[in-house]
């Protein structure tokens, strides 16, 4: 498995405070099966402002102690962009970092109220070669309460990753429950940790996945956790085998599930 949405950056964000505790959790991730991740510290205009560079060298700093620990685990340069209006020309001028360096994007929308004028921005960025994941909208106040919007936005090319604790329940059932719908509805394309830390927000995927082949298939749990981010990693689209979403009903909400 490899994971594409990671705090394991030290020093950058919320996630781990220090080196050792980067360690500790690549061998978390290990144990559980993971053998790759991609590093994603959070940047925000004014709050946490990792730009490109500072993560490429972070990046490589990890890289080289795990070669030096003899650590067999791969780590790539990516980040978790907030939406921000200077979003487009950052990624363009190269300040702000994509996913491994490629036109892949994980982007994270602001959870309580969804921003004006997102559907015309989505479309926009997806129009102008970007390749988009939305980190967790399965959080998004606004996607709990109607998820047909997020199935609109998947028709229009975004990919959706959700995040391991949400299915298994650990952000409350509601969560819980969507996870399970959008994947019946072949509405996820990546299930990743989020991980931030050893304690809290743990990188693991194992058994997430499991609940995912339950609900889905085990050929598209894998889909999830490994053939798609392989492709996120080599910068290629998706092979979109099987992830067409399906169609909803017409007549019954098929969202009022709870
Ligand atoms: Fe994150």
């Amino acid at each position: 498995m490899i994971d594409i949405h990671c705090h394991l950056l030290s020093g950058m964000d919320d996630g781990p405070a220090s080196m050792d505790e980067s360690l500790a959790m690549v061998r978390l991730a290990l144990a559980d099966g993971i053998r790759g991740a991609i590093c994603t510290p959070h940047w925000h205009p004014m709050f946490w402002p990792n730009e490109r560079i500072a993560i490429a060298i972070a990046v490589e700093t990890l890289r080289r102690r795990l070669q030096a620990e003899d650590i067999a685990f791969d780590v790539w340069p990516g980040s978790e962009l907030s939406l921000d209006a200077d979003l487009e020309a950052g990624i363009a001028g190269g300040r702000l970092a994509t996913l491994n360096g490629g036109s892949w994007v994980l982007l994270e929308l602001p959870g309580a109220f969804p921003p004006s004028g997102i559907d015309t921005f989505l479309l926009n960025f997806l129009r102008s070669g970007h390749r988009l994941v939305l980190a967790h909208p399965e959080r998004y106040s606004y996607i709990l309460r109607d998820p047909v919007r997020l199935h609109a936005w998947v028709e229009m090319g975004v990919a959706v990753q959700i995040t391991a604790a949400s299915l298994l329940g650990r952000l409350g059932p509601e969560i819980a429950t969507l996870c399970r719908v959008l994947l019946e509805h072949r509405l996820v394309h990546f299930l990743a940790s989020d991980g931030h830390g050893v304690e809290n927000r743990r990188p693991l995927l194992r058994e997430a996945c499991r609940v995912a082949g339950e609900i889905a298939g085990i050929d598209h749990a894998v889909r999830l956790v490994d053939t798609h981010p392989q492709a996120v990693i080599r910068n290629e689209p998706l092979p979109l085998a099987g992830f067409k979403p399906l169609s909803l009903p017409k007549k019954q909400p098929w969202f009022k599930f709870w």
